[in-house]
């Protein structure tokens, strides 16, 4: 039968484009719906609805909303990450099978990233996950991992300047970072729904799926970003422990935002900026039927004027 699902965060950045490849497939699944908090919040989501996606309007803690539906797809933000093991909970009393938690980020498994405050509430969920599917016989989940998204690693928030051609970064020229484009996200995320599901750990229930556009370096990416620009942007590399002061700074002030934004920042020039950060592991592009597009082109695509 094929999957229905509930998408929770469509709305969101990487949401909205993953709810537009929904609708590029839609044919293959059985039905697709929006979870939307209130009537006022669907007006954004018309657009989706005359392409034969379904709104249901409620609360994701509520179990009757994820009634009829095979997968849940977390795409939600920072703001009610924690609530996710509650969404969970709800979720699989409404008989859901198989969630998605919201990650599309590095391998945060890997030990120096592992307890960075900006992915603490991802942990937690992983560690939910993990307890309930011991508990709940054909319950399962899928963790997907895409290291940092291309269109987002040159953004301000890692310290661009795209007026003055600067970029002011906390880490080193030759850190390995990898970058897949967000409408390559959203592809392999759809089509991991249409593969078989192959467990890669703990009980059978958890399949975590890494996949890459292109592991380069960060000098590498400022590079294509100025070559795709037509300008040569000069990058100052700072001391990371700079940062981790700023971070200890606004946890003390209680200013969360700046705290997990901080703890963040230093990320890609790190060298942990990766989906394949933990010895032996590997892409898992190859399951899938497409080519990703290589930084330069996501550049092309987006930057070049
Ligand atoms: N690796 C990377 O470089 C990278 C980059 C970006 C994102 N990500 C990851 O991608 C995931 C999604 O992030 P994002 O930036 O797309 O998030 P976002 O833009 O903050 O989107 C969150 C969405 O959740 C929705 N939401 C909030 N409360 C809700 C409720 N009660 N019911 C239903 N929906 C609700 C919001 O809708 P309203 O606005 O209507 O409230 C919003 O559309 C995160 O895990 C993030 O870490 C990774």
């Amino acid at each position: 039968m094929a999957p229905s699902v509930l998408l929770i965060g469509a709305g969101g950045a990487f949401g909205q484009p993953l709810t537009e490849e929904f609708i590029r497939k839609r044919s293959k699944f059985d039905r697709i719906a929006i979870l939307a908090a209130t009537e006022e919040k669907t007006s954004k989501f018309k657009y989706a609805q005359e392409d034969g996606v379904e709104i249901v309007i409620g609360s994701f803690l509520d179990p009757n909303v994820y009634k009829g539906f095979s997968h849940v797809i977390s795409t939600v933000g920072n703001s009610i990450m924690r609530l996710q093991p509650g969404m969970i909970e709800a979720a699989i009393i409404g008989g859901v099978q198989h969630f998605y938690p919201s990650e599309w980020n590095s391998d945060i498994s890997q030990k120096a990233i592992y307890g960075l405050r900006y992915f603490r509430d991802k942990q937690v969920t992983r560690d939910h996950l993990v307890a309930k599917a011991k508990g709940v016989p054909g319950f399962r989940y899928t963790i997907f991992i895409t290291g940092i998204f291309t269109e987002w690693s040159v953004l301000e928030f890692y310290g661009f300047d795209h007026k003055k051609h600067t970029v002011k970064v906390y880490g080193k020229p030759d850190a390995r970072v990898g970058l897949t484009s967000i409408p390559d996200i959203a592809r392999y995320t759809v089509d991991s729904l249409l593969i078989p599901f192959e467990a890669t750990g703990r009980d059978g229930a958890e399949r975590v799926i890494r996949v890459g556009g292109e592991i380069t370096t960060f000098q590498r990416v400022v590079d294509l970003l100025g070559e795709a620009r037509d300008v040569k942007y000069s990058v100052t590399y700072v001391d990371p422990s700079e940062a981790i002061t700023k971070e200890e700074e606004a946890r003390l002030n209680g200013d969360e935002e700046a705290q997990m934004a901080w703890s963040i920042v230093p990320l890609i020039s790190s060298g942990f900026g990766v989906p394949d950060g933990i010895p032996g592991s590997k892409l898992d592009n190859d399951r899938f039927s497409f080519i990703p597009e290589k930084v330069h082109e996501t550049f092309q695509r987006v930057y070049k004027h």
